[in-house]
């Protein structure tokens, strides 16, 4: 079976550490296992990775390309700035997930624009460690699992 990877950007090392009153107290730890976990109960097997640089994230969606199911992203601030990042999910050619464990529209405005989302299948956010478990459950058992984009509205 091929795996999901879940990647992780810039400063998700840190959870747990980092502004508690936006990202909680679980490490990245807790949430590699909270992943695991619940990929085992829906049938699937995971590869979670985090880095903090922008190149080794571009490399591994690259790597992603024929190796892997589906890609869970948590970019991080890579989110907002990254076109590097982008180019690659657009030739990835495996369903795509954004998560975001706060919800970036409550917050600072530069936070607003993603560079993830126009290659995602969907977006996922505010919903904490528990987003990443929906994701997981929506490549599980989503219609459009295997498709590159979902439906347009109305199409
Ligand atoms: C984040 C939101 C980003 O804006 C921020 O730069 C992060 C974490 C989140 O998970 O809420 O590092 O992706």
């Amino acid at each position: 079976m091929k795996p999901i990877y879940i990647l992780n950007g810039p400063n998700l090392n840190m959870l747990g550490l980092r502004e508690q009153e936006i990202y909680g107290t679980e490490t990245l730890e807790d949430l590699r296992k909270r992943c695991e976990t619940r990929a085992k109960a829906l049938g699937l097997c995971v590869d979670f990775r985090q880095s903090n640089i922008e190149g080794e994230l571009v490399t591994w969606i690259q790597e992603a390309r024929g190796k892997s199911a589906a890609i869970v992203l948590n970019a991080g601030a890579y989110t907002h700035t990254s076109i590097a990042i982008h180019d690659a999910l657009r030739a990835a050619d495996v369903p795509i997930i954004e998560v975001h464990l706060s919800n970036v529209f409550r917050r600072e405005a530069f936070r607003h624009t993603s560079y993830v989302s126009p290659a995602a299948l969907g977006v996922i956010c505010g919903f904490g460690p528990k987003g990443y478990e929906l994701a997981l459950e929506a490549l599980a058992s989503g219609p459009e699992t295997g498709k590159k984009e979902a439906p347009r509205q109305g199409a």
